[in-house]
């Protein structure tokens, strides 16, 4: 083989490599977290369809199904019994946080004592949050932000004085509300539908594979071509940064050209 083709061939493997990056199946760095992603033969329950790759150990995912459990001693019972098909879509939501590998676009750092990185504005596709509104809506809540303000008193989340329960329905006026307001905007709400590879499912069939992987390397690829259009672009905009290509990809070229012989 000639000089300038292994070089070429060196230079593509560089490319690769250089854009194989860090957004890619990486877990966050917070309180449960695996360091990084890797098979979970025994994921229990609605955290299986993560089991081929999971940042969740099969410990966390037991845990993420019971009520005040060693994850958070987080307190669904708040108002009163939480209805077993609203509940479901809060084990979902702790089995996405916890075993996904594919939130890496919207890690963000986290000012809290008690994990360094959080998710910020995970694009929900529209039917998981509808769906999780409408199960949920005449369920009973006193906050709108699940994430501070609590009366911690008892090591368990309790309603803080003054605050009234209330239906979902009225803290939440429209699915909007809850997905994204309930985890300070760990989730945003999204008219992408499931399957677009758009948006994350948090509900999926394993079957099929994990959708979310798709989903990261869109939006991933979006991030690296305009990283600081990224915060709150219009749809426009976006559009127009989805046809950029990625700048660490253009800069091998001419390079490779010169040493051509
Ligand atoms: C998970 O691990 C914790 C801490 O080691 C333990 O207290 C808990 O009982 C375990 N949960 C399950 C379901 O095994």
């Amino acid at each position: 083989m000639a000089v300038g083709q292994v070089l070429l061939v060196l230079l593509a493997a560089s490319t690769v490599s250089a854009t194989k990056d860090l957004l890619l199946n990486v877990c966050m760095d917070a309180k449960h977290h695996k360091s990084k992603p890797g098979p979970e033969g025994l994921l229990h329950g609605q955290c299986s369809p993560w089991k081929d790759n999971a940042c969740c150990t099969a410990n966390t995912s037991s845990e993420a199904h019971r009520d005040q459990s060693y994850l958070y001693s987080f307190n669904w019972n708040h108002c009163g019994v939480m209805p077993p098909k609203c509940k479901r879509h809060f084990i979902q939501d702790t089995c996405l946080y916890e075993c996904s590998p594919n939130l890496g676009p919207w890690i963000d750092k986290a000012d809290s004592s008690w994990r360094r990185e959080r998710i910020l504005h995970v694009p929900l596709c529209k039917e998981d949050c509808e769906e999780w509104w409408e199960d949920c809506k005449d369920s009973v809540t006193c906050k709108e932000n699940w994430h501070k303000g609590w009366n911690w008193a008892t090591g368990t989340n309790r309603c803080p004085w003054g605050s009234m329960c209330r239906p979902f329905s009225h803290v939440f006026p429209q699915p909007a509300d809850l997905c994204e307001k309930i985890w300070s905007n760990s989730y945003k709400y999204t008219t992408e539908h499931r399957g677009s590879g758009r948006c994350i499912q948090m509900w999926f069939d394993p079957a099929q594979g994990n959708p979310n992987v798709l989903v990261a390397k869109h939006y991933a690829w979006k991030k690296r071509s305009s990283p600081a259009r990224m915060k709150n672009v219009t749809p426009a905009e976006t559009g127009k940064a989805v046809c950029a290509l990625p700048w660490p990809a253009l800069v091998p070229l001419p390079l490779a050209l010169l040493m051509l012989p």
